[in-house]
């Protein structure tokens, strides 16, 4: 089955509802939701309005991130830091409901460090890899998602879940999801504002893979792309 893609002038509100509806199904379906933030500016505002719901078991939600700056928590590019003051705090979501990919460190050790506590999350749950119920992206105008950054090391990795990922472009390192995770999902929804992209939106849902957002693709995963139209 193709991706979904929504067009909409609502993007915050379409993209809170979708993400709200997933943690409604999954908290009754399996008691627990275990979702992944996208970083950047985009979820921003979504992350505003889905803090404001009610009646969400938010002890019964694990956060998780796709990706990570190697900085701080509180370095103002950090996206623990744009979570936390977006979502984590206005919704008072317990520290025990998110699991923060350590950039302060060692970007190898954070990396392995994650992965082993997705491993044993995995394992608990009789998961050869850790499922996402929802796995929320970002796609860069050079068309990468999460920091699977064009021509980087990352995007050849069969096997680890979370890698350290050397960005030249931007001379620094990153922490991200590699593909075989993000392809275990139960489901994954790309999150664009603004119409911005037209065509490297197109050029990725024809799947050309020199785009790294192409190369998602979770089978039997659902993809959904919410695409925001200008008002
Ligand atoms: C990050 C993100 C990244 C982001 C895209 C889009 O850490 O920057 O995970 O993949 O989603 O770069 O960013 P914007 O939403 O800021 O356009």
């Amino acid at each position: 089955m193709g991706p979904e893609i929504i067009r909409t002038k609502n993007f915050v509100r379409d993209a809170a509802d979708l993400i709200l509806q997933a943690a409604r199904q999954s908290l009754a379906q399996r008691g627990e939701f275990r979702i992944a933030l996208s970083g950047g500016n985009t979820p921003r505002a979504v992350y505003s309005e889905v803090a404001q719901a009610r009646k969400i078991s938010w002890q019964d939600v694990l956060f998780t991130f796709g990706d990570e700056r190697c900085v701080p928590p509180d370095d103002e590019q950090s996206n623990f830091r744009m979570a936390k003051e977006t979502l984590f705090d206005p919704a008072g979501i317990p520290d025990e409901s998110i699991l923060r990919l350590r950039g302060e460190i060692d970007p190898e050790t954070a990396a392995r460090e994650y992965e082993a506590r997705l491993d044993a999350l995995a394992l608990k749950r009789g998961e050869e890899i850790y499922r996402h119920d929802l796995i929320l992206l970002g796609l860069g105008e050079d068309g990468h998602t999460a920091s699977l950054f064009p021509e980087t090391a990352a995007l050849a990795e069969t096997e680890r879940r979370v890698v350290s990922n050397f960005v030249p472009k931007f001379n620094s390192w990153r922490l991200t999801f590699t593909f075989p995770l993000i392809n275990q999902a139960r489901h994954v929804c790309f999150l664009l504002n603004a119409s911005k992209h037209v065509e490297l939106i197109e050029s990725v849902l024809r799947g050309e893979t020199q785009y790294p957002a192409a190369r998602v693709a979770p089978m039997p995963g659902q993809v959904t792309w919410i695409l925001g139209q200008a008002a």
